[in-house]
């Protein structure tokens, strides 16, 4: 099965941003893109492709383990970028070391048990919005976006700050490709050290990481 590990946004981040997407659809050179759905919206912080069954167990120990280790952090979907003349996205502020250490930290877990699989150089924290170009398997060809267009969607998109939301957990993502499309599910979810609340909520004793385990969400894309 195909696999990757993400953050999730909590729905109110996500409408923010379905919001403020609304517009730039409408724009010229908006309706020769491919836009994704906001159910499939995720930050992917390391993608492992197609892994056998029988590594999942041991893929799942690392990441309960690095869950337990790397800390509740805020974040807010903020700005916009674009992979050359391809891809669209939106970006994220505040405590992207945060998240740029738990990439890290996956990745290294993710290494672990398959070698050679996680790219450790390319985490750039971004929700695809939207593509240009025809997919894999999807039988219309898409026309390819102007570049001056897609600089000008990027563009529009740029000044959106959306609201804080707290990044608490690690989810291990399956991808299916049916139709020229990509459905996303949570397989698998691990809180993050929440040590603060720890402090507040347990009398300093901690937690075990666990807590919001296996809440899974169907995710979709397109
Ligand atoms: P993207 O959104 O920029 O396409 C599931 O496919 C997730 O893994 C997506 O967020 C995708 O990023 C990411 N990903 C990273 N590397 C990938 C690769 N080589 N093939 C497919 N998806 C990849």
């Amino acid at each position: 099965m195909r696999l990757f590990v993400a953050v999730l946004p909590p729905a109110e981040a996500l409408e923010g941003l379905a919001d403020a997407v609304e517009p730039v659809r409408a724009m010229p050179g908006a309706e020769r893109l491919r836009w994704t759905a906001l159910e499939g919206w995720h930050l992917t912080l390391a993608f492992l492709g197609e892994v056998a069954p029988e590594r999942v167990p041991g893929l799942e120990t690392a990441l309960a383990g690095v869950a337990r280790a790397r800390p509740v952090h805020r974040l807010r979907i903020a700005g916009s970028g674009s992979f050359g003349d391809t891809v669209l996205w939106a970006g994220v502020e505040g405590r992207t070391r945060e998240l740029r250490g738990l990439a890290e930290a996956v990745t290294d877990a993710v290494t672990g048990e398959l070698p050679g699989r996680a790219d450790p150089y390319a985490f750039h924290p971004h929700l695809t919005l939207a593509r240009a170009g025809s997919s894999r398997g999807h039988r219309r060809a898409v026309q390819r976006v102007a570049a001056a267009e897609l600089e000008g969607l990027t563009a529009a998109l740029a000044p959106y700050r959306g609201p804080e939301w707290e990044a608490g957990e690690l989810h291990l993502m399956r991808s299916d490709l049916a139709g020229g499309f990509a459905h996303y599910a949570s397989l698998r979810s691990w809180a993050l050290a929440d040590w603060g609340r720890a402090d507040q909520e347990w009398g300093g004793q901690g937690r075990d990481g666990q807590g919001r385990a296996d809440r899974g969400r169907e995710r979709a894309d397109g």
